[in-house]
Protein backbone atom coordinates (compact mmCIF):
# COMPACT_ATOMS: atom_id res chain seq x y z
CA UNK A 1 0.00 0.00 0.00
CA UNK A 2 0.93 3.55 -0.44
CA UNK A 3 2.91 4.90 2.04
CA UNK A 4 2.41 8.70 3.38
CA UNK A 5 5.74 10.79 2.95
CA UNK A 6 7.38 10.10 6.69
CA UNK A 7 6.08 6.75 7.80
CA UNK A 8 8.11 3.75 6.89
CA UNK A 9 7.23 0.21 5.75
CA UNK A 10 6.02 -2.28 8.45
CA UNK A 11 8.34 -5.06 9.22
CA UNK A 12 8.28 -8.58 7.30
CA UNK A 13 7.18 -11.05 9.65
CA UNK A 14 6.78 -14.72 8.45
CA UNK A 15 4.60 -16.18 10.89
CA UNK A 16 6.87 -19.07 11.24
CA UNK A 17 6.28 -21.23 14.39
CA UNK A 18 8.98 -22.26 16.65
CA UNK A 19 8.97 -24.78 19.49
CA UNK A 20 7.83 -23.25 22.93
CA UNK A 21 10.94 -23.60 24.54
CA UNK A 22 12.99 -22.31 21.46
CA UNK A 23 14.52 -19.21 22.00
CA UNK A 24 13.17 -16.80 18.91
CA UNK A 25 11.09 -14.24 20.52
CA UNK A 26 9.00 -12.06 17.90
CA UNK A 27 8.91 -8.59 17.95
CA UNK A 28 6.36 -5.45 17.59
CA UNK A 29 8.55 -3.54 15.89
CA UNK A 30 8.41 0.66 16.01
CA UNK A 31 8.96 -0.13 12.28
CA UNK A 32 5.41 -1.84 12.68
CA UNK A 33 3.92 0.41 15.49
CA UNK A 34 4.65 3.50 13.95
CA UNK A 35 1.18 2.51 11.32
CA UNK A 36 -0.72 3.02 13.67
CA UNK A 37 0.15 7.08 13.04
CA UNK A 38 0.52 6.09 9.57
CA UNK A 39 -3.37 5.63 9.64
CA UNK A 40 -4.42 8.37 11.70
CA UNK A 41 -6.08 10.98 9.65
CA UNK A 42 -4.23 13.92 10.06
CA UNK A 43 -7.16 16.33 9.14
CA UNK A 44 -9.43 14.56 11.58
CA UNK A 45 -10.65 17.67 13.49
CA UNK A 46 -11.52 18.38 17.95
CA UNK A 47 -13.61 15.29 18.96
CA UNK A 48 -13.34 13.32 16.04
CA UNK A 49 -12.00 10.07 15.67
CA UNK A 50 -8.81 9.94 13.65
CA UNK A 51 -8.47 6.03 13.44
CA UNK A 52 -10.07 4.07 10.80
CA UNK A 53 -13.48 3.31 11.32
CA UNK A 54 -13.57 -0.55 10.86
CA UNK A 55 -10.75 -0.77 13.72
CA UNK A 56 -13.01 1.57 15.61
CA UNK A 57 -15.01 0.21 18.62
CA UNK A 58 -18.67 2.03 18.34
CA UNK A 59 -18.93 5.01 20.36
CA UNK A 60 -20.75 4.35 23.83
CA UNK A 61 -23.14 6.58 25.26
CA UNK A 62 -22.67 8.56 28.17
CA UNK A 63 -25.84 7.20 30.07
CA UNK A 64 -24.80 3.52 30.39
CA UNK A 65 -26.22 1.44 33.12
CA UNK A 66 -24.02 -0.39 36.11
CA UNK A 67 -23.40 -3.79 35.95
CA UNK A 68 -23.38 -3.75 40.44
CA UNK A 69 -26.39 -1.75 40.98
CA UNK A 70 -24.15 0.58 42.47
CA UNK A 71 -22.07 -2.26 45.08
CA UNK A 72 -18.66 -2.05 43.82
CA UNK A 73 -16.75 -0.50 41.28
CA UNK A 74 -15.25 -2.97 38.78
CA UNK A 75 -13.16 -3.24 36.20
CA UNK A 76 -10.81 -6.44 34.43
CA UNK A 77 -13.23 -9.29 33.95
CA UNK A 78 -12.65 -12.77 32.74
CA UNK A 79 -15.00 -16.03 32.25
CA UNK A 80 -15.08 -19.80 33.79
CA UNK A 81 -13.13 -21.32 30.85
CA UNK A 82 -11.28 -24.21 29.70
CA UNK A 83 -8.22 -25.47 28.23
CA UNK A 84 -9.50 -24.17 24.78
CA UNK A 85 -11.18 -20.53 26.00
CA UNK A 86 -14.07 -21.87 25.52
CA UNK A 87 -16.43 -20.64 28.65
CA UNK A 88 -18.15 -22.46 30.52
CA UNK A 89 -22.18 -21.89 32.51
CA UNK A 90 -22.35 -24.42 35.81
CA UNK A 91 -25.63 -25.65 36.75
CA UNK A 92 -27.79 -22.92 34.26
CA UNK A 93 -25.87 -20.11 35.53
CA UNK A 94 -22.88 -18.07 34.05
CA UNK A 95 -20.05 -17.47 36.01
CA UNK A 96 -17.49 -14.21 35.65
CA UNK A 97 -14.72 -12.80 37.85
CA UNK A 98 -13.81 -9.23 38.20
CA UNK A 99 -11.51 -7.01 39.52
CA UNK A 100 -13.81 -5.06 41.95
CA UNK A 101 -13.30 -2.12 44.61
CA UNK A 102 -15.30 0.10 47.02
CA UNK A 103 -17.38 2.60 45.43
CA UNK A 104 -16.51 5.10 48.30
CA UNK A 105 -12.62 5.04 46.81
CA UNK A 106 -11.71 7.39 44.02
CA UNK A 107 -11.57 4.81 40.61
CA UNK A 108 -8.26 6.04 40.18
CA UNK A 109 -7.27 4.41 43.33
CA UNK A 110 -8.48 1.23 42.86
CA UNK A 111 -5.29 -0.42 41.68
CA UNK A 112 -3.83 -0.87 45.56
CA UNK A 113 -7.09 -2.29 46.75
CA UNK A 114 -8.33 -4.59 44.29
CA UNK A 115 -10.21 -7.21 45.32
CA UNK A 116 -11.16 -10.31 43.19
CA UNK A 117 -14.90 -10.84 43.31
CA UNK A 118 -17.73 -12.91 41.22
CA UNK A 119 -21.54 -12.16 39.50
CA UNK A 120 -23.53 -14.70 38.25
CA UNK A 121 -26.88 -15.04 36.22
CA UNK A 122 -28.86 -17.35 34.51
CA UNK A 123 -27.34 -18.67 31.34
CA UNK A 124 -29.08 -19.23 27.88
CA UNK A 125 -30.70 -15.83 27.97
CA UNK A 126 -30.39 -13.77 24.70
CA UNK A 127 -28.75 -10.45 25.09
CA UNK A 128 -31.76 -8.67 23.99
CA UNK A 129 -33.91 -10.46 26.44
CA UNK A 130 -31.68 -9.41 29.90
CA UNK A 131 -31.97 -6.52 31.74
CA UNK A 132 -29.77 -3.51 30.25
CA UNK A 133 -26.91 -3.68 32.83
CA UNK A 134 -26.33 -7.34 31.97
CA UNK A 135 -28.66 -9.09 34.68
CA UNK A 136 -26.06 -10.21 36.95
CA UNK A 137 -26.02 -10.76 40.48
CA UNK A 138 -22.90 -9.92 42.70
CA UNK A 139 -21.98 -12.83 44.69
CA UNK A 140 -18.93 -11.21 46.50
CA UNK A 141 -15.03 -11.22 47.15
CA UNK A 142 -13.82 -14.89 46.96
CA UNK A 143 -11.15 -14.78 49.71
CA UNK A 144 -11.52 -13.97 52.78
CA UNK A 145 -9.24 -11.47 54.77
CA UNK A 146 -5.94 -12.17 54.84
CA UNK A 147 -5.72 -15.29 52.59
CA UNK A 148 -4.20 -13.91 49.16
CA UNK A 149 -1.48 -11.91 51.23
CA UNK A 150 0.10 -14.70 53.74
CA UNK A 151 2.31 -15.56 50.55
CA UNK A 152 4.73 -12.87 51.05
CA UNK A 153 7.57 -13.12 53.47
CA UNK A 154 7.60 -9.41 54.37
CA UNK A 155 4.12 -9.22 55.93
CA UNK A 156 4.84 -5.20 56.23
CA UNK A 157 3.10 -4.00 53.41
CA UNK A 158 1.24 -0.88 53.17
CA UNK A 159 -0.95 -2.41 50.66
CA UNK A 160 -1.73 -6.15 49.29
CA UNK A 161 -3.95 -6.26 46.27
CA UNK A 162 -5.09 -9.07 44.07
CA UNK A 163 -4.92 -8.54 40.57
CA UNK A 164 -5.76 -10.08 37.49
CA UNK A 165 -5.63 -13.38 35.94
CA UNK A 166 -8.21 -16.22 34.60
CA UNK A 167 -10.37 -19.12 35.99
CA UNK A 168 -10.30 -22.56 34.47
CA UNK A 169 -13.71 -25.52 35.31
CA UNK A 170 -13.10 -28.68 35.26
CA UNK A 171 -15.67 -31.27 34.77
CA UNK A 172 -15.98 -32.43 38.20
CA UNK A 173 -17.15 -28.98 39.60
CA UNK A 174 -13.43 -27.48 40.65
CA UNK A 175 -11.95 -23.86 39.78
CA UNK A 176 -8.05 -23.26 39.18
CA UNK A 177 -8.21 -19.48 40.05
CA UNK A 178 -4.87 -17.89 38.37
CA UNK A 179 -4.12 -14.65 39.24
CA UNK A 180 -1.37 -11.39 40.57
CA UNK A 181 -1.01 -11.69 43.99
CA UNK A 182 0.83 -8.43 44.95
CA UNK A 183 2.20 -6.57 48.02
CA UNK A 184 3.10 -2.35 48.52
CA UNK A 185 5.50 -1.78 50.74
CA UNK A 186 4.76 2.45 50.82
CA UNK A 187 5.34 5.24 53.05
CA UNK A 188 2.74 7.69 54.44
CA UNK A 189 3.42 9.89 51.34
CA UNK A 190 3.11 6.94 49.44
CA UNK A 191 6.59 6.77 48.03
CA UNK A 192 8.05 2.95 47.31
CA UNK A 193 9.75 2.17 50.42
CA UNK A 194 10.64 -0.97 48.49
CA UNK A 195 9.71 -1.85 45.07
CA UNK A 196 5.99 -3.64 44.85
CA UNK A 197 6.01 -7.43 44.41
CA UNK A 198 3.54 -9.15 41.71
CA UNK A 199 3.69 -12.70 41.53
CA UNK A 200 1.77 -15.43 39.71
CA UNK A 201 -0.45 -17.49 41.72
CA UNK A 202 -2.90 -20.23 42.07
CA UNK A 203 -6.00 -20.41 44.11
CA UNK A 204 -7.92 -23.91 43.74
CA UNK A 205 -11.94 -24.28 44.95
CA UNK A 206 -15.10 -25.50 44.01
CA UNK A 207 -17.87 -24.15 42.55
CA UNK A 208 -22.19 -25.11 43.91
CA UNK A 209 -24.79 -23.97 41.73
CA UNK A 210 -28.13 -24.53 43.27
CA UNK A 211 -31.39 -23.13 42.43
CA UNK A 212 -30.77 -19.88 44.24
CA UNK A 213 -27.30 -19.04 42.64
CA UNK A 214 -24.06 -19.41 42.97
CA UNK A 215 -21.53 -20.33 45.78
CA UNK A 216 -17.58 -20.78 45.68
CA UNK A 217 -16.17 -22.87 48.46
CA UNK A 218 -12.40 -23.70 48.99
CA UNK A 219 -10.01 -20.99 47.89
CA UNK A 220 -8.63 -20.54 51.37
CA UNK A 221 -5.14 -21.33 50.19
CA UNK A 222 -2.73 -19.35 47.77
CA UNK A 223 0.49 -21.28 45.56
CA UNK A 224 3.06 -19.19 44.52
CA UNK A 225 4.06 -20.27 40.86
CA UNK A 226 6.61 -17.84 39.52
CA UNK A 227 7.74 -14.58 39.95
CA UNK A 228 10.02 -12.37 37.87
CA UNK A 229 13.59 -13.60 37.12
CA UNK A 230 15.60 -11.17 35.85
CA UNK A 231 17.13 -13.35 32.97
CA UNK A 232 13.43 -12.91 30.83
CA UNK A 233 11.24 -11.09 33.08
CA UNK A 234 12.36 -7.84 34.66
CA UNK A 235 12.17 -7.58 38.37
CA UNK A 236 11.69 -4.70 40.80
CA UNK A 237 15.31 -4.69 41.53
CA UNK A 238 16.15 -3.85 37.66
CA UNK A 239 12.99 -1.74 37.33
CA UNK A 240 11.19 -0.68 40.48
CA UNK A 241 8.15 0.40 37.88
CA UNK A 242 8.30 -3.42 35.82
CA UNK A 243 5.09 -5.07 34.80
CA UNK A 244 4.53 -8.50 35.64
CA UNK A 245 1.15 -10.00 35.69
CA UNK A 246 -1.95 -11.52 34.11
CA UNK A 247 -1.91 -15.04 34.02
CA UNK A 248 -3.43 -16.80 31.43
CA UNK A 249 -3.34 -20.43 30.69
CA UNK A 250 -4.37 -22.93 27.77
CA UNK A 251 -3.50 -26.14 26.23
CA UNK A 252 -1.91 -26.06 22.91
CA UNK A 253 -3.55 -28.73 20.36
CA UNK A 254 0.29 -29.26 18.51
CA UNK A 255 1.45 -30.28 22.20
CA UNK A 256 -0.91 -32.44 23.95
CA UNK A 257 -1.33 -33.18 27.21
CA UNK A 258 1.07 -29.84 28.20
CA UNK A 259 -0.08 -26.83 30.25
CA UNK A 260 1.34 -23.18 28.74
CA UNK A 261 0.51 -19.92 30.56
CA UNK A 262 1.27 -16.47 29.09
CA UNK A 263 1.17 -13.42 31.14
CA UNK A 264 2.29 -9.61 31.38
CA UNK A 265 6.32 -8.85 31.77
CA UNK A 266 9.01 -6.27 30.78
CA UNK A 267 12.63 -7.57 28.69
CA UNK A 268 14.85 -7.85 31.89
CA UNK A 269 16.87 -4.86 31.14
CA UNK A 270 18.60 -2.69 34.17
CA UNK A 271 16.22 0.45 33.75
CA UNK A 272 18.92 2.94 33.44
CA UNK A 273 21.25 1.01 31.21
CA UNK A 274 18.25 -0.65 28.82
CA UNK A 275 18.72 -0.05 24.92
CA UNK A 276 17.07 -1.67 21.69
CA UNK A 277 18.73 -3.20 19.18
CA UNK A 278 17.86 -2.77 15.28
CA UNK A 279 15.79 -5.52 15.50
CA UNK A 280 13.69 -3.67 17.68
CA UNK A 281 13.53 -0.71 15.30
CA UNK A 282 12.20 -3.19 12.55
CA UNK A 283 12.93 -0.89 9.44
CA UNK A 284 13.75 -2.72 6.18
CA UNK A 285 17.08 -2.62 4.69
CA UNK A 286 17.21 0.89 2.34
CA UNK A 287 14.13 2.16 4.25
CA UNK A 288 14.41 6.28 4.04
CA UNK A 289 12.14 6.73 6.80
CA UNK A 290 14.19 4.83 9.64
CA UNK A 291 15.45 5.97 12.56
CA UNK A 292 18.95 4.88 14.37
CA UNK A 293 19.67 2.78 16.66
CA UNK A 294 21.32 5.88 18.75
CA UNK A 295 18.57 8.32 17.91
CA UNK A 296 16.02 5.76 19.19
CA UNK A 297 18.05 5.02 22.46
CA UNK A 298 18.77 8.62 22.96
CA UNK A 299 14.54 9.56 22.85
CA UNK A 300 13.86 8.16 26.39
CA UNK A 301 12.11 4.39 24.12
CA UNK A 302 14.20 2.12 26.07
CA UNK A 303 12.31 3.20 28.85
CA UNK A 304 9.17 1.17 27.51
CA UNK A 305 10.27 -2.39 27.07
CA UNK A 306 7.31 -4.80 27.48
CA UNK A 307 6.76 -8.69 26.67
CA UNK A 308 4.33 -10.96 26.64
CA UNK A 309 6.20 -14.02 28.81
CA UNK A 310 5.36 -17.47 28.23
CA UNK A 311 5.52 -20.52 31.02
CA UNK A 312 5.32 -24.12 31.05
CA UNK A 313 3.40 -26.23 33.67
CA UNK A 314 5.93 -29.13 35.22
CA UNK A 315 3.00 -31.44 37.13
CA UNK A 316 -0.97 -32.21 36.00
CA UNK A 317 -1.91 -30.01 39.33
CA UNK A 318 -0.50 -26.92 37.84
CA UNK A 319 1.67 -25.85 41.21
CA UNK A 320 4.39 -25.74 39.61
CA UNK A 321 5.78 -23.86 36.55
CA UNK A 322 8.73 -23.10 34.58
CA UNK A 323 9.65 -20.11 32.55
CA UNK A 324 10.18 -19.89 28.91
CA UNK A 325 11.66 -17.40 26.56
CA UNK A 326 8.78 -14.18 25.80
CA UNK A 327 6.89 -15.19 22.83
CA UNK A 328 6.62 -11.17 21.61
CA UNK A 329 8.49 -8.03 22.76
CA UNK A 330 7.93 -4.66 22.36
CA UNK A 331 11.21 -2.95 23.12
CA UNK A 332 10.86 0.71 22.29
CA UNK A 333 7.30 0.48 21.52
CA UNK A 334 5.17 0.32 24.53
CA UNK A 335 5.61 -0.41 28.52
CA UNK A 336 2.53 -2.45 28.54
CA UNK A 337 1.36 -5.65 27.07
CA UNK A 338 -1.35 -6.59 29.25
CA UNK A 339 -3.80 -9.65 29.89
CA UNK A 340 -2.53 -11.45 27.15
CA UNK A 341 -4.49 -14.30 25.96
CA UNK A 342 -4.22 -17.07 22.98
CA UNK A 343 -7.14 -17.54 20.55
CA UNK A 344 -7.30 -20.23 18.17
CA UNK A 345 -9.26 -19.87 15.06
CA UNK A 346 -8.88 -21.79 11.59
CA UNK A 347 -5.34 -23.20 12.77
CA UNK A 348 -4.13 -20.19 13.00
CA UNK A 349 -2.70 -18.59 16.65
CA UNK A 350 -3.95 -15.25 17.91
CA UNK A 351 -1.85 -13.27 20.55
CA UNK A 352 -3.98 -10.61 21.80
CA UNK A 353 -2.82 -8.15 24.67
CA UNK A 354 -3.83 -4.77 25.25
CA UNK A 355 -2.30 -1.66 26.01
CA UNK A 356 -2.31 2.29 26.85
CA UNK A 357 -2.34 5.25 24.58
CA UNK A 358 -0.09 7.00 27.15
CA UNK A 359 2.39 3.91 27.53
CA UNK A 360 3.71 4.18 24.09
CA UNK A 361 7.32 4.91 23.55
CA UNK A 362 8.37 8.65 22.66
CA UNK A 363 7.38 8.60 18.86
CA UNK A 364 5.20 6.24 19.08
CA UNK A 365 1.55 6.72 18.88
CA UNK A 366 -1.71 4.73 19.18
CA UNK A 367 -5.35 4.05 20.62
CA UNK A 368 -6.11 2.74 23.96
CA UNK A 369 -7.23 -1.20 22.51
CA UNK A 370 -6.80 -4.40 22.51
CA UNK A 371 -3.78 -5.21 20.53
CA UNK A 372 -3.51 -8.91 18.07
CA UNK A 373 -0.60 -10.68 16.15
CA UNK A 374 -1.23 -13.38 14.33
CA UNK A 375 1.66 -16.66 13.69
CA UNK A 376 1.39 -20.78 13.21
CA UNK A 377 2.31 -21.51 16.76
CA UNK A 378 2.34 -19.94 20.20
CA UNK A 379 6.11 -19.06 19.36
CA UNK A 380 6.09 -17.82 16.48
CA UNK A 381 7.22 -14.90 13.93
CA UNK A 382 4.03 -13.05 14.94
CA UNK A 383 2.22 -10.56 11.89
CA UNK A 384 0.94 -7.80 13.63
CA UNK A 385 -3.02 -7.57 12.34
CA UNK A 386 -4.52 -4.56 10.26
CA UNK A 387 -1.73 -3.12 8.23
CA UNK A 388 1.19 -4.44 10.53
CA UNK A 389 0.28 -1.60 12.83
CA UNK A 390 -0.70 -4.41 15.71
CA UNK A 391 -4.30 -2.78 16.44
CA UNK A 392 -7.52 -4.76 16.62
CA UNK A 393 -9.79 -2.73 18.14
CA UNK A 394 -9.61 0.95 19.72
CA UNK A 395 -11.13 3.01 21.57
CA UNK A 396 -12.51 6.47 19.18
CA UNK A 397 -8.95 8.81 19.46
CA UNK A 398 -7.97 11.45 17.62
CA UNK A 399 -4.40 11.23 17.47
CA UNK A 400 -3.58 14.76 16.64
CA UNK A 401 -4.60 15.92 20.16
CA UNK A 402 -2.88 14.75 23.40
CA UNK A 403 -5.05 12.33 25.45
CA UNK A 404 -5.24 14.00 28.80
CA UNK A 405 -6.22 11.77 31.27
CA UNK A 406 -9.26 9.34 32.35
CA UNK A 407 -10.05 11.86 35.34
CA UNK A 408 -9.18 15.29 33.09
CA UNK A 409 -9.57 13.93 29.64
CA UNK A 410 -8.47 16.46 27.11
CA UNK A 411 -10.77 19.06 25.77
CA UNK A 412 -10.39 18.59 21.97
CA UNK A 413 -10.21 14.60 22.23
CA UNK A 414 -12.66 12.29 21.17
CA UNK A 415 -15.37 11.96 24.02
CA UNK A 416 -15.36 8.05 23.35
CA UNK A 417 -10.91 8.05 23.80
CA UNK A 418 -11.06 6.13 27.37
CA UNK A 419 -14.58 4.40 26.85
CA UNK A 420 -13.13 1.03 27.00
CA UNK A 421 -9.96 -1.06 28.42
CA UNK A 422 -9.07 -4.58 29.75
CA UNK A 423 -10.34 -6.06 26.35
CA UNK A 424 -10.69 -9.57 26.48
CA UNK A 425 -11.61 -12.16 23.10
CA UNK A 426 -13.91 -14.58 23.94
CA UNK A 427 -15.06 -17.44 21.36
CA UNK A 428 -16.77 -15.94 18.00
CA UNK A 429 -14.78 -12.69 18.26
CA UNK A 430 -16.94 -11.35 20.94
CA UNK A 431 -15.45 -8.86 22.85
CA UNK A 432 -15.68 -7.24 26.57
CA UNK A 433 -14.07 -4.19 27.88
CA UNK A 434 -15.10 -2.34 30.89
CA UNK A 435 -15.64 1.48 30.70
CA UNK A 436 -13.02 4.00 32.59
CA UNK A 437 -14.20 7.78 31.48
CA UNK A 438 -16.84 8.75 28.61
CA UNK A 439 -16.51 12.16 27.82
CA UNK A 440 -14.18 15.54 27.44
CA UNK A 441 -12.73 17.83 29.45
CA UNK A 442 -15.44 18.71 32.11
CA UNK A 443 -18.19 16.97 30.82
CA UNK A 444 -17.41 13.22 31.23
CA UNK A 445 -19.18 10.14 33.73
CA UNK A 446 -16.61 7.85 35.24
CA UNK A 447 -17.05 4.00 34.25
CA UNK A 448 -16.32 1.53 36.71
CA UNK A 449 -18.60 -1.13 35.10
CA UNK A 450 -18.40 -2.97 32.16
CA UNK A 451 -19.17 -1.67 28.23
CA UNK A 452 -21.06 -2.79 26.05
CA UNK A 453 -19.67 -6.41 23.98
CA UNK A 454 -19.07 -6.01 20.52
CA UNK A 455 -17.75 -8.23 17.58
CA UNK A 456 -14.53 -8.54 15.93
CA UNK A 457 -14.66 -10.62 12.45
CA UNK A 458 -11.28 -11.96 12.44
CA UNK A 459 -9.88 -13.61 9.34
CA UNK A 460 -6.01 -14.36 8.75
CA UNK A 461 -3.98 -10.99 9.60
CA UNK A 462 -6.78 -8.65 9.75
CA UNK A 463 -9.52 -7.98 12.51
CA UNK A 464 -12.74 -5.64 11.83
CA UNK A 465 -15.76 -4.47 13.83
CA UNK A 466 -18.61 -6.01 12.99
CA UNK A 467 -21.55 -3.55 12.66
CA UNK A 468 -24.40 -6.15 12.45
CA UNK A 469 -23.72 -6.83 15.49
CA UNK A 470 -26.07 -5.36 18.88
CA UNK A 471 -27.31 -1.81 17.76
CA UNK A 472 -25.36 -0.55 14.88
CA UNK A 473 -22.22 -2.55 16.09
CA UNK A 474 -23.10 -2.34 20.50
CA UNK A 475 -23.94 -5.61 21.74
CA UNK A 476 -25.44 -5.72 25.31
CA UNK A 477 -23.39 -4.37 28.31
CA UNK A 478 -21.61 -7.00 30.30
CA UNK A 479 -22.23 -9.31 27.98
CA UNK A 480 -20.07 -12.91 28.99
CA UNK A 481 -22.22 -15.44 27.55
CA UNK A 482 -21.21 -19.41 28.06
CA UNK A 483 -21.09 -21.15 24.64
CA UNK A 484 -20.50 -24.56 26.69
CA UNK A 485 -22.14 -26.14 29.90
CA UNK A 486 -21.50 -27.98 32.72
CA UNK A 487 -23.90 -29.45 34.07
CA UNK A 488 -24.59 -30.36 38.21
C1 LIG B 1 -5.43 -3.74 33.28
C2 LIG B 1 -4.60 -3.88 34.54
C3 LIG B 1 -4.04 -5.27 34.66
C4 LIG B 1 -3.85 -5.44 36.14
C5 LIG B 1 -5.02 -4.64 36.70
C6 LIG B 1 -4.71 -3.94 37.98
O1 LIG B 1 -6.53 -2.90 33.42
O2 LIG B 1 -3.58 -2.92 34.56
O3 LIG B 1 -2.84 -5.45 33.92
O4 LIG B 1 -3.88 -6.79 36.49
O5 LIG B 1 -5.40 -3.71 35.71
O6 LIG B 1 -5.77 -3.14 38.39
Amino acid sequence: PAQDPGFPQPTIHTQRAYAPDDDFTARWTRADAKQLKAMSDPNAGPRENSMPEEYTMPTIPQDFPDMSNGQVWVWDTWPLTDAKADQYSVGGWEIIFSLVADRKLGFDDRHTYAKIGYFYRPAGVPAADRPENGGWTYGGLVFDPGVSGAIFEDQSFSHQTEWSGSARVFPNGEIKLFFTDVAFYRDANGANIKPYDPRLVLSVGKVHATKQGVKLTGFDKVTELLKADGKYYQTGEQNPYFNFRDPFTFEDPAYPGETFMVFEGNTAMQRESAKCDKADLGYRPGEPNAETVEQVNASGAPYFIGNVGLARAKNKKLTEWEFLPPILSANCVTDQTERPQIYIKDGKYYLFTISHRTTYAPGIDGPEGVYGFVGDGVRSDYQPLNRGSGLALGSPTNLNYAAGFPFDPDYNQHPGQFQAYSHYVMPNGLVQSFIDTIGTKGAFRRGGTLGPTVRIEIDGDTAVVDRTYGDHGLGGYADIPANAELRR
